[in-house]
């Protein structure tokens, strides 16, 4: 079959342009799925340890908000502060989470919590632990040569 010029021309400008069509779409799905949940609240990196509430990681009682607790950790390279916190079950938790130097992941095994934390922004997550037992807290960035290293632990009792 005998193409003209220009029908071939078409093709290639419509492949072309379904191409650049799908990395777009695909690049701003990657691009999203990875901003933290409420990249909205800054905080100074470099001021970490002296900006509330992160001057002070663990567990807060919070009154007069949506959540009855305040659990608020510090990641750092290459590990969390707190190492480990006592939560009760049933009780409505607010996470929060910043990094005071590269970005580190915050997963908590066997529950949905999956946040990136990065440098300058705090990653929030407001959930109850329906079942006692304990969590591991991992790192799922890729920060250093202790990067595997980085854990904390959340135990939730009665
Ligand atoms: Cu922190 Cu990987």
């Amino acid at each position: 079959m005998h193409m003209h010029k220009f029908e071939k021309i078409w093709l290639v400008f419509g492949i072309g342009s379904l191409l650049v069509f799908l990395n777009v779409v695909g690049v701003s799905a990657f691009y999203m799925g990875n901003q933290p949940p409420s990249c909205l609240t800054t905080i100074d990196p470099e001021k970490v340890d002296t900006t509330k509430p992160f001057n002070k990681p663990g567990l807060h009682k919070v009154e007069g908000k949506d959540w009855d607790y305040e659990l608020v950790f510090v990641a750092s390279a290459f590990s969390y502060n707190p190492a480990k916190v006592v939560v009760q079950k049933g009780v409505k938790v607010k996470i929060m989470a910043t990094t005071k130097d590269v970005i580190h992941g915050f997963e908590v095994a066997g529950t949905n919590i999956n946040m990136m934390l990065e440098p300058g922004y705090v990653s929030e997550y407001v959930t109850t632990f329906k079942k006692t037992g304990e969590f591991l807290i991992l790192c799922n960035e890729y920060c250093g040569v202790g990067h595997h290293m980085m854990s904390s632990k959340i135990e939730v009792v009665e």
